[in-house]
């Protein structure tokens, strides 16, 4: 069943867990997420960001999305992840074939990403979707910038952001960021910030750049590195423990976004299997490699998210 993300996240709040949310741009990543939300009888939120889009088609991957909602018995959301393209936004409400979407107008002065996050809320919901909103700047891999405070989300705004613009989640700005490269010294979140938001902030708030880039992943992605001749390649590349996920979800976090670390562990297992086997060319047996690969650690996220 496809549901919106009201469905899951109030409770999930209340409850003090949080639903995974998990980016999938194939259908062995699909495959992989709602397996493991089988296994464990967990809702998960199925996220296309704009690339996943451009890479797959809206059509195919909300074929895909629609395929598993049918087929298993698990709550499922289909949700666009970081929606910055007004048009495009509006394309993917109009066309019904997701339950959420996000808009991230966190790159906007405050007063036109409210006014842009309020419209696109107000068509969302005349369709019955939910729609997540970002205060405060998330960085990215893409991003030269270092850290900065000042791009951390603003507890003074964020209640009256949040009834200004009637979004039924708020992505949030503590301290993490996209991709492996996470920290320059020891992972810290913000967390009396999360807290101070969290008191005035009733709607259930989301963690992006949630991945755990742990030492298990980059060593099974280094395993036999001189045959690659990349064995620095990704030195330095740290994530969130997950005590501080844990920490999160205590202080209202309900919605937690990981797409690094199915990355990691999808690349560790089609290098894996090349270098078992060499002489194969097969690619269901290293795609199938790098979808159970998604499994394990998705199930291992919903086990740290449900506590
Ligand atoms: O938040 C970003 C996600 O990791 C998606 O990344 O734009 O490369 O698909 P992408
Ligand atoms: P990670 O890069 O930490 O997996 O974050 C993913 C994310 O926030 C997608 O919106
Ligand atoms: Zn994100």
């Amino acid at each position: 069943m496809l549901v919106n993300l009201n469905k899951l996240l109030p409770r999930a709040r209340e409850k003090r867990y949080a639903v995974g949310a998990f980016n999938i741009n194939n259908l062995e990543t699909l495959r992989g997420v709602v397996a493991a939300a089988e296994a464990l009888r967990a809702p998960v939120i199925l996220q296309t960001s704009e690339g996943a889009l451009e890479y797959a088609g809206l059509e195919y991957l909300a074929a895909l999305a629609h395929t598993a909602a049918k087929k298993t018995r698990v709550p499922l959301v289909f949700h666009l992840d970081h929606g910055k393209d007004v048009a495009l936004i509006k394309r993917v409400i109009r066309s019904g074939l997701y339950t959420s979407v996000m808009f991230d107008g966190s790159r906007l002065a405050l007063k036109e990403n409210m006014r842009r996050t309020r419209e696109l809320a107000r068509l969302a919901h005349a369709r019955g979707m939910t729609l997540e909103a970002e205060l405060g700047v998330i960085k990215g891999v893409e991003d030269k910038v270092s850290a900065n405070k000042d791009l951390f989300t603003d507890p003074a705004q964020a209640a009256g952001f949040v009834a200004e613009t009637r979004c039924d989640a708020l992505a949030v700005s503590i301290g993490t960021s996209h991709g492996a490269y996470k920290f320059f010294g020891t992972p810290k979140l913000e967390i009396a910030r999360l807290k101070a938001i969290a008191r005035t902030v009733r709607v259930p708030l989301v963690l992006h750049g949630a991945s755990g880039v742990d030492a298990h992943a980059l060593d099974a992605l280094h395993e036999k590195c001189e045959v690659w001749g990349d064995c620095e390649r990704l030195s330095g590349a740290r994530g969130v423990p997950d005590s501080q996920i844990r920490e999160a979800i205590t202080y209202g976090v309900a919605k937690i976004n990981i797409d690094s670390d199915l990355r990691l562990s999808f690349t560790a297992a089609v290098r894996s299997a090349f270098l078992n086997d060499k002489k194969m060319f097969d690619p269901r047996m290293y795609l199938g490699a790098g979808r159970s690969a998604v499994e394990e650690v998705v199930k291992n996220k919903i086990k740290l998210f449900k506590g």
